[in-house]
């Protein structure tokens, strides 16, 4: 079977960096070769859009300008980086993907989601990710925990009740497409998300011949 993508979501301060790296450390057990990246980024020119999205200025982000700007680093990394390694016949896993543009711009912003459907249609067509994990947090956890991991960027910067529409975003997304979407609740210990994790893993492995 072929390559599987996934997608790793959730708002701040989820804790989807460990959990990556729980995953990659599973599917090297495995001798399953993978490649891990992330978005806005994943490449030298998406990781240069990345900085423009995220460092703090004086001028005021147009937010189709951001918008516009994650698609244009989603194409560079799909075209670049995502489906040549999916066709060499490496595992993707992919830290945030399209459902954070609607999750954030969409139900964040509160831009048009048919816009961005066909920003998504134009730049990734018939690529979406096998399987989705939504790390689903109290935003006020989240943010705390995220308070002590660095300096916030410029879209950390946001209010609360921006990111309770994130988080609600997130959540319809998951009601909408089950059968892709995991979710993990991120407030459990880490050894229970790990175990969850294993479960989520385990009919993919399988597939493809573990
Ligand atoms: P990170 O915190 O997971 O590294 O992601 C960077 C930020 O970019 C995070 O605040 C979420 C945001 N983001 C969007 O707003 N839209 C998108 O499409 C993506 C991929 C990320």
């Amino acid at each position: 079977m072929a390559a599987s993508f996934i997608s790793i979501e959730g708002g701040e301060g989820v804790g989807k960096s460990t959990s990556i790296e729980y995953i990659r450390q599973k599917l090297e057990t495995c001798s399953i070769e993978c490649l891990v990246t992330r978005e806005p980024g994943g490449t030298p020119m998406a990781e240069d859009i990345r900085q423009l999205l995220l460092q703090h200025r004086d001028e005021v982000v147009d937010p189709y300008t951001e918008l516009l700007l994650m698609f244009a680093s989603r194409r560079q990394h799909v075209q670049n980086v995502i489906r040549p390694a999916l066709a060499a016949g490496k595992w993707v896993i992919c830290d945030r993907f399209t459902d954070a543009s609607f999750a954030y711009q969409g139900f964040g912003r509160g831009l048009d989601k048919g816009f961005i459907s066909s920003l998504k249609h134009y730049v990734h067509g018939d690529l979406n990710p096998n399987m989705t994990v939504l790390f689903d947090l109290d935003i006020t956890i989240g943010m705390a925990r995220a308070g002590k991991r660095a300096n916030f960027d410029r879209i950390e910067t946001e209010t609360m009740s921006f990111f309770e529409r994130v988080r609600q975003g997130y959540l319809t997304q998951a009601e909408e497409e089950p059968e892709r979407y995991r979710i993990v609740d991120a407030s459990q210990p880490i050894a229970d998300v790990e175990h969850q994790l294993d479960h989520f893993l385990a009919p993919l492995l399988v597939a493809s011949g573990d």
